[in-house]
C-alpha cells in the first residue's frame, strides 16, 4: 500500500513553546517517509531552537521573518500556503492558537495561516493552566468548528514542574493526524460520546483454566480508532485483545462477561453517552461454580462442567437506557441477515452488524470482514470484503445518520 505521506508537501509551523525541540523529530520523520517539508518558525521559536536544525532536517531553507531577514523572499509565505498539501503547527502556543482563531496576522506564520486553504493540523503544547483557560478552550473550539484537526495534548509532567494536561502529543499521534487530514477523514463525530466494547471475555473454570472464544478485539479497536479519528469521545471497555488499543481514548480492562457488563453500566452511570457499540465478544455461558485451586487429571475420570447463561449486556443496557443508540454485532454461522434481524428485535437494538463466520475473510482473527448492516428503520447494506478499519468507518457513517435522524425527531 502507498504511503500517504510520500511526495506530499507539508508545511510545519514551529512556535515558541518549550516543546519546540520535539518538532525536529517530527520534521525528520516526515522527510524519512518521503514528504517534502518546509518550516516556518516564529521569532520566539528561534530563541528556543535554531533555524539551522530545521534547515538541516528538512533540507530546505527555513522561513522566519522577511522584515528582519532581508535574505528571505518577501512573499514566500503565499507560495508556501498555496502549494502545501497539509499544514501542521507543532508545537502550537496559546498565542498562535488565539491568533489563528481571530485572524490576527502580525508575523510570517500567522499571516501564512490566513492564506492556507489545505487541511490544518494543530498540536497544542503549553502549561496546564494555559491549556485549561476558557479563552484557550474557546479558541480551540473555534478552530475545530472550522475543520482544523486538533491533536489533544497529553497529561503528564510539564516543564513548569507540575502534572497536568498540556504536554505535546507524541510525534506518532501528530503524524497519524496528518495522515488522516491527507486522507480527507472528516471530524464529523466531534462531541459524540461513544462506549465501545471489544475482545473476548474469559470465564474461569479453576485457577488456571477458562472458557473463552477466539475474538481478538480487532473489530472493536478499529471502531474505537475510527471514531476517535472522527472526533468522537471514546471509552473502550475491553476484555482479552490481541492488538494494541488506539491511543488517546479511555480504556477500561475487564476479565469476565459479568465484569464487562458492570464496567459498561458503571461508565453509563458516570456520564451521558450517545452511542453504545457492542463489538466485544462476551461469553454467553460461564461455569456455575469456579473450582478453588487447580483441577487435577484423574484416571479414566470424566469432568463435567455445568454452565449457566451470562447476562446479556446490550439487552440490559436497553432496559436501563431507552434513548441511547445501541449497535450490536452478530457473528452468524451461515447467512447472517435473518439472525441479525432477530437479534435486533429481541434486544431492542437500533442496528446490527452481522457477518457469516464460515466465509473466508470474515472470521474472528481476520484483518478483513464481510458484513451486512441491518437497521431498525429498515435500511440494510451488504458490504464487500474490506479491512476492519474500512468496515468501522462504514458502520460509523450509519451511526452518524441514525444520530442525525434522532436529533431531527
Ligand atoms: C522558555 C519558554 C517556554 C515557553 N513555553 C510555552 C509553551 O509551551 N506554550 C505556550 O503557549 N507558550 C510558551 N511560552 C510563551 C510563549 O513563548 C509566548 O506566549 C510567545 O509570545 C509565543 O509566541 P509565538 O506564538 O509567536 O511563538 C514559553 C516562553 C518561554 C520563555
Amino acid at each position: 500500500m502507498n504511503d500517504v505521506l510520500e511526495g506530499k508537501r507539508i508545511l510545519v509551523g514551529v512556535t515558541g513553546s518549550i516543546a519546540a525541540f520535539k518538532a525536529a523529530q517530527l520534521v525528520s520523520q516526515l522527510r524519512q517517509r518521503g514528504a517534502s517539508v518546509h518550516v516556518i518558525m516564529t521569532k520566539h521559536a528561534t530563541a528556543l531552537v535554531t533555524p539551522l536544525t530545521f534547515a538541516t532536517l528538512s533540507n530546505n531553507p527555513v522561513f522566519t521573518d522577511p522584515f528582519e531577514n532581508p535574505n528571505e523572499p518577501p512573499l514566500a509565505h503565499l507560495q508556501l500556503a498555496k502549494s502545501a498539501d497539509v499544514v501542521v503547527i507543532a508545537p502550537a502556543t496559546a498565542n498562535i492558537i488565539a491568533k489563528m482563531a481571530h485572524g490576527i496576522a502580525d508575523d510570517l506564520l500567522s499571516t501564512t495561516m490566513l492564506a492556507v486553504r489545505c487541511p490544518i493540523v494543530v498540536a497544542p503544547a503549553m502549561d496546564a493552566d494555559m491549556y485549561e483557560h476558557p479563552t484557550t478552550q474557546a479558541n480551540l473550539e473555534l478552530l475545530r468548528s472550522r475543520g482544523v484537526f486538533i491533536v489533544e495534548p497529553e497529561a503528564g509532567w510539564l516543564a513548569s514542574g507540575r502534572l497536568g494536561k498540556g504536554r505535546l502529543a507524541s510525534v506518532e499521534q501528530i503524524i497519524e493526524a496528518i495522515e488522516n487530514a491527507l486522507r480527507g477523514i472528516k471530524r464529523d463525530l466531534e462531541g459524540v460520546r461513544m462506549l465501545i466494547t471489544a475482545g473476548a471475555t474469559r470465564e474461569p473454570i479453576d485457577a488456571v483454566r477458562f472458557i473463552s472464544n477466539p475474538s481478538t478485539g480487532k473489530m472493536g479497536c478499529a471502531i474505537a480508532k475510527a471514531a476517535s479519528e472522527r472526533g468522537a469521545n471514546v471509552t473502550l471497555v475491553c476484555g482479552h485483545i490481541d492488538v494494541s488499543p488506539p491511543k488517546g481514548i479511555q480504556i477500561v480492562t475487564v476479565g469476565t462477561a459479568e465484569q464487562m457488563l458492570n464496567a459498561v453500566l458503571d461508565e453509563l452511570s458516570k456520564e451521558h453517552f450517545d452511542v453504545v457499540i457492542g463489538a466485544g465478544a462476551p461469553c454467553d455461558f460461564r461455569p456455575v461454580s469456579v473450582f478453588e485451586g487447580k483441577l487435577r487429571r484423574g484416571e479414566n475420570e470424566k469432568l463435567v462442567i455445568e454452565l449457566e447463561p451470562t447476562h446479556d449486556i446490550l439487552a440490559t443496557v436497553r432496559e436501563n437506557y431507552k434513548d441511547i443508540l445501541i449497535v450490536g454485532f452478530a457473528a452468524e454461522y451461515g447467512e447472517p441477515t435473518k439472525g441479525a434481524v432477530e437479534k435486533m428485535r429481541r434486544k431492542g437494538l437500533d442496528m446490527v452488524v452481522a457477518n457469516d463466520i464460515t466465509q473466508p475473510g470474515a472470521g474472528f482473527a481476520s484483518d478483513t470482514n464481510i458484513v451486512t448492516i441491518v437497521r431498525r428503520d429498515g435500511v440494510t447494506e451488504e458490504l464487500p470484503q474490506m479491512s476492519k478499519l474500512e468496515v468501522a468507518h462504514r458502520v460509523l457513517d450509519h451511526v452518524k445518520e441514525l444520530l442525525e435522524a434522532k436529533k431531527g425527531r
